[in-house]
């Protein structure tokens, strides 16, 4: 990232011409009905990784953001009052999304089909054609909403998984009635018709798909039939889906005489090529082509996304199995950098994420902070601490958590009574069935290696299936002697970056799975295979026995990089790239 780090050149030129508008499928409010709260509804902070980040990026660059705000809500004036609140005390604009639609988007087919298989868990993915076309409609939902407030030489930057289409609808809302570059008519027919749509605009503009390849088969046999061989099975209801996309189009085709700067376009009229820049991060893994290729919609995902100017991930590997895969499916020509895609360079880079370590420093500076980590040290007086902070999600890892500790205690039985480990998870997607199914086998877990350890005077399992404060969260990380995190798969993992941003004075040991992006910054930690009970159970002794020098070598590499790789940094490299 030299060019990133080294263009404050751009940057400025940010701060004075360019509005920066960040879409995001999760506000950083969380809004619900609470009839003791004037108005009728209580905003309290979201959770999650997205979310402490842009909300850390926010404090060094000023941006409109735009998200669906949760729910739904009964008459246009409580809209209005949501709105008005969002937009006066958060800078935030709400795109209402109709409950059904929402709820395929969101449950269906981002957490449903695209987490899982970005997770590498395609046994869980459930792939329907109701959730992809509900997705197709939320996407274009989003588009609408950021239309309406771009203007020319604005920069739109496109956050996570749920909005992978928005790019290339953008484009179109913004660029193609008019355009004078390569936005055209086909790309029209693509958000018109989607599925079909889209390969045929593979397959006429002209990509390099070697012939015999499955970009070229596939877009010769699609093209022939006139049909996907997905749009047959589900002809009603993607008539139904279609007409509310078509009319979205037909509006935009009225266009832009108002003139006013919102919407059908940009402010002067002018809605040529690159009139907007567009950028798309994944905080998510981009998983291995032979795993990508499995998704039905495998295309137009991937065409969704080629219509940015930037596409960031948070590590070398996940952009490299990016572009293999445009290469492998699309048969674009790629370079380490970038796509050649409908005759220009899409470019593409590692941006990785951070956190914001001085909102750490001044939490733990705070008295209630410091009179909370007084009252854990002495009730846990003697024993040492495990903590482990996670969402209430498959991809964490914590069966495979508890499997470890349970091996640990086995094999070292003078460490029962003498050690605990501090299990917050945040509930998380509990609409989604998998979610509820891993609560069942954790709590089962959790169960049996209390009952097999636990004596009256100690458990070795602290579980809290719930969110905690942030005051509670730092005094939790303050005081524990090592974390430890064992994701399956995880874009990054902030939990981790908070954990050494807390640990000035205890330099405790970070232990953390090598399928986290966040192995491949954090050197100083004990890298772990989770799948592997023996080697976690051998961390953990290390951890716990570890020689203070030591200790404080490993704590001060981590502390240098988590201080300098910011969440402001992070944005700051990828706007000004
Ligand atoms: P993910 O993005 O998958 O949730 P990360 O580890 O990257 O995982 O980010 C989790 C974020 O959520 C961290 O910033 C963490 O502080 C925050 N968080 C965790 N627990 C809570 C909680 N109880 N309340 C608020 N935020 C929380
Ligand atoms: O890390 C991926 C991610 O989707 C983040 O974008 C988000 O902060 C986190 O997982 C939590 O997800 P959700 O918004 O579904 O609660």
């Amino acid at each position: 990232n030299a060019n990133a780090q080294s263009d404050s050149g751009s940057r400025d030129r940010l701060a004075t011409n360019s509005r920066l508008i960040v879409v995001s499928n999760r506000l950083p409010v969380t809004i619900k009905v609470d009839s003791s709260q004037p108005g009728g509804y209580s905003f309290a902070l979201s959770s999650g990784g997205l979310v402490s980040a842009l909300s850390g990026a926010k404090k060094r660059m000023s941006f409109t953001w735009i998200g669906w705000p949760g729910l739904s809500v009964p008459t246009r004036e409580d809209e209005l009052f949501i709105e008005s609140k969002l937009e006066k005390e958060y800078s935030c604009r709400p795109v209402w999304l109709d409950p059904d639609v929402a709820d395929a988007h969101y449950n269906g087919f981002s957490n449903s089909i695209l987490w899982p298989l970005f997770h590498y868990h395609p046994g869980e993915m459930n792939f329907d054609e109701g959730n992809w076309l509900a997705y197709r409609e939320a996407n274009l939902r989003f588009a609408e909403s950021v239309r309406e407030i771009v203007r020319k030489g604005d920069m739109v930057w496109v956050q996570d998984y749920h909005l992978m289409l928005l790019p290339l609808m953008l484009r179109t809302l913004i660029e193609g009635s008019s355009a004078q570059g390569s936005v055209s008519q086909r790309e029209l027919e693509h958000v018109r018709h989607g599925v079909d749509g889209s390969s045929h605009l593979a397959h006429s503009s002209g990509l390099a798909a070697p012939p015999g390849s499955e970009a070229a088969e596939h877009s010769a046999a699609q093209v022939a039939s006139g049909h996907s061989h997905r749009t047959s099975t589900t002809a009603t209801n993607l008539n139904v889906q279609s007409g509310t996309t078509a009319q979205a189009v037909a509006a935009m085709e009225e266009d832009d005489e108002d003139g006013d700067g919102k919407g059908r376009g940009t402010a002067d009229g002018t809605t040529s090529r690159g009139s907007v820049k567009i950028g798309f991060f994944l905080h998510t893994p981009f998983p291995s082509s032979e795993i990508y290729r499995i998704l039905p919609v495998r295309r137009e995902i991937l065409l969704g996304v080629l219509h940015c100017d930037l596409v960031g991930f948070h590590t070398y590997d996940y952009a490299r199995h990016f572009l293999s895969s445009c290469t492998r499916i699309l048969g674009l020509p790629t370079m380490p950098n970038g796509a050649e895609f409908e005759g220009r360079y899409v470019h593409v880079g590692t941006y990785p994420i951070g956190i914001e370590p001085a909102q750490f420093i001044e939490g733990l500076a705070r008295d209630a902070v410091k009179t909370r980590m007084r009252a854990l040290e002495r009730r846990f007086e003697g024993v040492k601490i495990i903590v482990g902070v996670d969402r209430l999600d498959y991809i964490k890892g914590i069966p495979q958590k508890l499997h470890a500790l349970e091996t640990f205690l086995q094999e070292h039985p003078e460490w029962v009574g003498k050690v605990v480990l501090v299990q917050v998870a945040v509930p998380s997607r509990q609409d989604v069935e998998e979610y509820q199914n891993l609560r069942a086998i954790i709590n089962e877990a959790v169960g049996r290696i209390n009952g097999r350890f636990g004596t009256v005077e100690s458990m070795p399992i602290h579980f809290i299936h719930r969110s905690v404060n942030f005051e509670e969260l730092c005094a939790l990380y303050a005081i524990s002697d090592a974390c430890l995190v064992t994701s399956t798969r995880d874009g990054m993992n902030l939990v981790s970056y908070e954990y050494i941003a807390c640990q000035q004075q205890r330099n405790g040991v970070m232990i953390l799975s090598e399928f986290a992006g966040a192995a491949q910054s954090l050197n100083g930690s004990l890298i772990v295979n989770p799948w592997d009970k023996f080697a976690v159970a051998d961390a953990i002794h290390e951890a716990l026995t570890m020689a203070s020098v030591t200790r404080k070598a490993n704590f001060d590499k981590l502390s240098r990089y988590v201080n300098k790789h910011t969440a402001s940094w992070w944005g700051t490299s990828f706007v000004a790239e």
